[in-house]
């Protein structure tokens, strides 16, 4: 089998090193799968460049999520079959043509799926759910930000929240985002680059109306989101993307934490707001039910047509370089994919 290691932090095009290997037979209660392709997210972005926390030492092999066939069953899976098209949760070791994964995280999908519209569903989408429907009780009529909100779980979120019927402030950085995000049923798109989105939605006459703010941003996004929020509002914090900004430079990134704010629950109590903290690898591994039903969920928004994920670009593997430093260069909408 061949797999893209991760061997050094920093540009895409000397990061990776391409490896062959012995394909592993499964174990018990594990699946073997074919690849056809995997997903790129952001976190894949954050672990080249050194700066995500959850990654493995170097060298290692990352990766997500995985869209394939199963070649071979482990002793004790039930409800999988040999040939299936299944989507695959890898907690990392994503990057390669076979993947060892527990039966936990393989769910059967259809074959009309593409490698990116499957692969968006994994992560992405799993996260936007997530985020939704268990760390919040949104209710039509309800508004929410959504931040970064062309891209993968963006999009994502967007398309849940639609189906709740809540009305949608959006931020992204450029004209063409702006427009896909009118298209996707966005009520207030806001290009960040040209406005202070906090400004512009107070201009827009909802100053302390937002009942929910979705932020993988971090730094001062924080805190002008809590300065939006009505009573009884959250903004879930899953990303400090910023920190891309800021890696290499010590002041920059002591602002970013400091930009955070400095919290006391007494705050929360009296002004009966909060944060909400999110992170799909704790979910994953402590709960266990929880992530099951989430799965489901997404894929019942699918078969009902509710959700269809958007496909930015699908690469070929041999240009995964060209793969991350589009991701990373933010001008890319939806997902991003690569296929073997
Ligand atoms: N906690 C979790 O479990 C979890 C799970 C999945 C994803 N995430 C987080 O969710 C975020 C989105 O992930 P994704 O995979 O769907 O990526 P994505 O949104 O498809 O791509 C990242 C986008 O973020 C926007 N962005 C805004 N400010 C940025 C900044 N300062 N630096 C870099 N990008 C910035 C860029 O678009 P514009 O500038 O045009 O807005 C860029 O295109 C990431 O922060 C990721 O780490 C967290």
């Amino acid at each position: 089998m061949r797999a893209y290691k991760l061997v050094k932090n920093g540009k895409s095009t000397e990061a990776f090193q391409v490896e062959e290997k012995p394909t592993p037979e499964p174990g018990a209660g594990e699946v073997l799968i074919q690849s056809e392709g995997f997903g790129l997210n952001f976190a894949d972005v954050m672990a080249r460049l050194g700066i995500y926390k959850d990654c493995p030492p170097l060298p290692t092999v990352i990766g997500y999520e995985n869209v394939g066939h199963i070649k071979a069953l482990g002793e004790g899976v039930e409800g999988l079959k040999e040939g299936q098209r299944v989507l695959a949760f890898t907690r990392f070791g994503g990057y390669a043509d076979h993947i060892l994964t527990p039966a936990m995280g393989v769910t059967p999908i259809p074959e009309d799926l593409s490698v990116g519209e499957a692969t968006a569903l994994a992560t992405q989408y799993m996260t936007a759910y997530y985020a939704v429907e268990e760390c919040l009780n949104l209710h039509e009529g309800d508004y929410a930000l959504v931040h970064a909100a062309a891209g993968g779980v963006g999009t994502a979120l967007i398309q849940i929240l639609k189906n709740k019927g809540v009305t949608i402030f959006g931020t992204a950085g450029s004209p063409q985002k702006l427009n896909y995000l009118k298209d996707l049923g966005v009520d207030y798109p806001i290009n960040y680059r040209e406005k202070d989105y906090l400004e512009e939605i107070k201009k827009l006459g909802f100053e302390r109306k937002i009942d929910a703010t979705f932020n993988p941003i971090g730094g001062d996004y924080v805190k002008k989101d809590y300065a939006l929020l009505n009573a009884g509002g959250a903004v879930v914090i899953f990303g400090a993307s910023k920190m891309t900004e800021a890696r290499g430079n010590p002041f920059k990134m002591i602002k970013l934490l400091f930009g955070f704010g400095f919290w006391s629950p007494i705050k929360f109590v009296t002004s009966s707001k909060s944060l909400i903290g999110l992170n799909m690898l704790r979910i994953a591994d402590f709960k266990p039910t929880t992530f099951q039903r989430c799965l489901k969920g997404v894929v019942s928004l699918v078969e009902k047509g509710i959700i269809k994920p958007t496909v930015g670009k699908e690469f070929d593997h041999t240009q995964l370089a060209d793969a991350h430093t589009y991701l990373e260069s933010r001008k890319s909408i939806g997902k991003v994919a690569v296929k073997w």
